[in-house]
């Protein structure tokens, strides 16, 4: 029996600082350095700010994820880092630290995809057997994805506009609740009613397992302004009930083209059926909740990594390198930072990927 690999991982691509070590399936040490402050006064991530500052603490926080684990890099197998996609300020932060230390140490230096990350956060965790489908779903992405290996997925649909963490986000803006919005709109959604106000399904009664969650959110806000010009503010009720209805549609479209993805991954015959479900959304109880009732009825076993898994950390960028890896993966000084990067290749971009280019 070979001996696990021990992997070390960087992840600087939004606005995390992330180091850690991983042996095999086992987490030695996790640094997460979170930049909230940096960014709150604007709004949102501002790229350069993140890039600095991920520029700045790198060092300490691999020297932390070492100390951590009680090995020095040397005691490295290889080391893993996210060359894309993301803000390419930061993913570039990450690219040229890996590259130092794999040029000062000699050890093998691997890119890994961050989405490839999150898509194998559930092997990781669980072990899950390939092939399994997974719903990334989170404040910058929405697609499901058939797993069959470190380097074999297959997208077969997503969000065309917004993800839905966007738009639980938004809708917390627009009702003046506290970011980040998911949270806080679940909260306020306890004490409303789903059935006030109408909501569309979008995309329900299209085939296929695309989603979209942009007309959600302006719904949303033609809702908010007839009360306001109606009755001159909102009342507590008014929130809980608007977010409930919000949730519940969200909720709904992402169940019914679960239902759908489910049933064309089933058609490959998987030897253990599997889902997973990964990103921040994953933390909403009446979405979790619904998707694993769906996998029970559907005979999948069912997955959730714990959330600080599921939210952007290096552990699985470390475990990622380290299939990758154990496949023969190793790159070189030419590894570049890649802002954009689809998980599948042969996938058509999605509709509506406007000026950014595609939501991968
Ligand atoms: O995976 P994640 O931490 O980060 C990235 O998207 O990169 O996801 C964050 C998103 C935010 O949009 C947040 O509002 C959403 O996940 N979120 C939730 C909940 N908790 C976090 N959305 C709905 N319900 C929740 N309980
Ligand atoms: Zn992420």
């Amino acid at each position: 029996m070979t001996a696990p690999l021990t992997i070390l991982g960087l992840e600087s691509s939004c606005d995390d600082t992330a180091a850690a070590v991983v042996r095999g399936r086992k987490i030695l040490s996790s640094i997460v350095l979170g930049q909230d402050a940096l960014h709150r006064a604007y709004g949102g991530v501002v790229p350069e700010i993140a890039a600095r500052a991920h520029a700045e603490k790198l060092d300490i926080c691999v020297a932390q994820a070492l100390a951590d684990a009680g090995l020095p890099l040397s005691g490295m197998d290889a080391i893993a880092v996210t060359a894309g996609p993301g803000l390419i300020g930061g993913v570039l932060s990450g690219v040229m630290m890996a590259k130092g230390l794999s040029v000062g140490s000699g050890l093998a230096l691997i890119g890994v995809n961050h989405l490839a990350g999150h898509a194998l956060t559930p092997r990781l965790t669980d072990d899950l057997p390939y092939p399994y489908l997974m719903l990334l779903v989170s404040g910058g992405h929405c697609q499901f994805l058939i797993v069959r290996g470190p380097q074999d997925f297959s997208r077969i649909g997503g969000t065309i506009d917004d993800a839905p963490g966007e738009a639980f986000d938004k809708t917390a803006r627009l009702l003046g609740l506290p970011q980040p919005g998911g949270p806080s709109v679940e909260h306020a959604a306890v004490a409303g009613d789903p059935a006030r106000f109408a909501f569309p399904r979008p995309l329900m009664d299209r085939p296929g397992c695309d989603m979209s969650f942009s007309g959600l959110k302006t719904a949303l806000l033609r809702q908010r302004d007839t009360l306001i010009a109606a009755q001159g503010g909102l009342f507590e009720t008014d929130v809980a009930d608007l977010c409930a209805g919000f949730q519940a549609a969200v909720r709904d479209v992402l169940i019914g083209k679960t239902r759908r993805a489910i049933a064309l991954y089933l058609k490959e015959q998987p030897p253990v059926p599997g889902f997973a479900v990964a990103g921040g959304v994953a933390a909403n109880r009446a979405i979790c909740a619904g998707l694993e009732t769906l996998c029970a009825d559907a005979d999948l076993r069912f997955v959730a990594p714990p959330l600080a898994l599921c939210t952007d950390n290096a552990a699985m960028i470390a475990y990622a390198g380290g299939e990758l890896f154990a496949q023969g993966v190793r790159h070189d000084m030419t590894l570049s930072a890649r802002p954009r990067w689809p998980l599948d290749r042969s996938a058509v971009p999605m509709l509506g990927s406007g000026k950014k280019g595609a939501k991968a």
